[in-house]
């Protein structure tokens, strides 16, 4: 699959100024992430895909194509000719809910010390970040919190938030029925699911390779 190879954050800006910019607070919230934040250069994870600066703002963007195939899929009426257009508001919805869903994971990769790790004597088996989460709120909920804190989303956009880590998720693995609660109120649950499934194991996947 063909990977974003511009400049991340100027396709980013491009897509939330064309997509996002109209919602309540979009101009806040690009500006908390701008100045107080380390959303634009920080990776995606220490050590698998991505792991390089930059990397979180690569993987929002792939989330965002993704999404928007999958909505186009999903809403294209099979006996009608053509390809379906989204709406206004379903490009707003796909463009906050792609570019937006993993604000959790700002400031919370740490640059792994390589003296450290010598003296420790792990030196070959170091990964490029550490994790340290100063927020632990939990993964979609804390993303959640954080984009509400400026930007007013819908509900069904506040569920594919919440729920996007789908059965990974630590409230799914301890059993918790109201995923599929979510699931069945909104469409947008299980498609921003696969978007970031598609993104992770076969866009960025196969760019590592
Ligand atoms: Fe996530
Ligand atoms: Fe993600």
């Amino acid at each position: 699959m063909e990977q974003i190879a511009r400049d991340p954050r100027a396709d980013f800006l491009a897509v939330y100024n064309s997509s996002a910019n109209r919602r309540e607070g979009a101009v806040a919230m690009l500006k908390w992430l701008e100045n107080e934040t380390d959303f634009f250069t920080a990776p995606v994870s220490s050590k698998h895909h991505l792991a390089k600066p930059g990397g979180l703002v690569i993987h929002s963007l792939n989330v965002w194509r993704r999404l928007r195939e999958i909505t186009v899929r999903e809403l294209t009426d099979r006996d009608a000719p053509g390809v379906r257009h989204l709406s206004e508001a379903e490009e707003e919805t796909v463009a906050i809910l792609g570019l937006l869903h993993d604000v959790c994971k700002a400031d919370v990769y740490h640059k792994a010390d390589p003296f450290k790790a010598a003296i420790e004597g792990r030196l070959a088996t170091m990964a490029p970040y550490e994790f340290r989460d100063p927020f632990p709120l939990g993964h979609g909920e804390k993303s959640l919190f954080l984009i509400t804190r400026h930007l007013a989303l819908t509900e069904e956009e506040a569920l594919a938030i919440r729920w996007h880590m789908g059965a990974y998720d630590d409230a799914v693995k301890g059993g918790s029925r109201s995923m599929n609660e979510a699931m069945n109120l909104t469409p947008w649950v299980w498609r921003l699911q696969e978007a970031d499934m598609c993104a992770t194991w076969i866009d960025e996947r196969s760019a590592a390779e």
